[in-house]
């Protein structure tokens, strides 16, 4: 494993699309992730070609569905050599145990991590599935019963680092998404920190994608990023 603490979103509709963007790309510099659209368009030989460049890879494929198929599911994608991979919370307690048992026998097992509640869900929205909670209240409660089911971590957006790292400890990694270096265009996303704030609010490591898979000097938006992480832990 590497020690960057930056994840590109490799969000590309085509394998050959996706892999002359990692051509130019060090382990050395960033993670990457691959998340539903790569992963139908390239499936999972690509993914193993990117572990064996030497990058950590997040498989980001939230799996969502009875215990048993979770577990098996995580299983399978954790002998692709992935650094880590993801899963629903809101699948329940026994979900969680199950997909968390599932891998410990694997030789080098990935972080297992959750989805609390999607960033692109208000409490209006949550109301409407029967969840009469404010967000940050509803992605607290998750976060705690991932951890207590043998998890590593959690994706949430880094709004709410601080009361995460605060309620469960510096251990419990979170990986937040909606980073935008200073000067970048939002984009479709609402609300959005740079990556040294995100970074001293607590977060663990930072998904970015467009403000590099689209700028027009990626490596340069990398160099920005990985030293604003720097200047975050001094
Ligand atoms: O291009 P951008 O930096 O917005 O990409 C962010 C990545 O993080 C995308 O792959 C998106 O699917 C993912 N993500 C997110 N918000 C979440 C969970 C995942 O933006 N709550």
């Amino acid at each position: 494993m590497t020690t960057t603490r930056l994840i590109i979103a490799l969000d590309f509709p085509a394998a050959d699309l996706a892999f002359r963007f990692v051509r130019q790309l060090s382990p050395d510099t960033c993670k990457l992730k691959v998340g539903f659209e790569l992963f139908v368009a390239a499936g999972p030989a690509f993914v193993g070609k990117l572990v064996d460049l030497g990058f950590d890879v997040f498989l980001d494929l939230k799996f969502h569905d009875i215990p048993n198929t979770v577990a098996a599911a995580c299983k399978t994608a954790s002998h692709l050599g992935v650094w880590m991979m993801n899963v629903h919370a809101l699948g329940g307690e026994k979900m969680l145990e199950a997909a968390a048992n599932s891998i410990q026998s694997v030789e080098k097992p990935p972080l297992l991590i959750a989805v609390t509640i999607l960033t692109s869900m208000d409490e209006q929205q949550l109301s409407g599935i029967g969840i009469n909670e404010e967000p940050r209240n509803q992605v607290l409660k998750l976060a705690e019963m991932t951890k207590n089911n043998g998890l590593d971590g959690v994706v949430c957006s880094a709004q709410e680092a601080n009361m995460l790292n605060t309620h469960l400890g510096n251990e419990f990694q979170l990986v937040t998404p909606g980073i935008r270096p200073t000067n970048s265009e939002k984009g479709d996303q609402s609300r959005v920190m740079t990556p040294l704030d995100a970074i001293k609010s607590g977060a663990s490591y930072l998904v970015v994608g467009r403000p590099i898979t689209q700028a027009n000097e990626p490596l340069s938006v990398i160099e920005g990023i990985n030293n604003e992480i720097v200047l975050a832990t001094q």
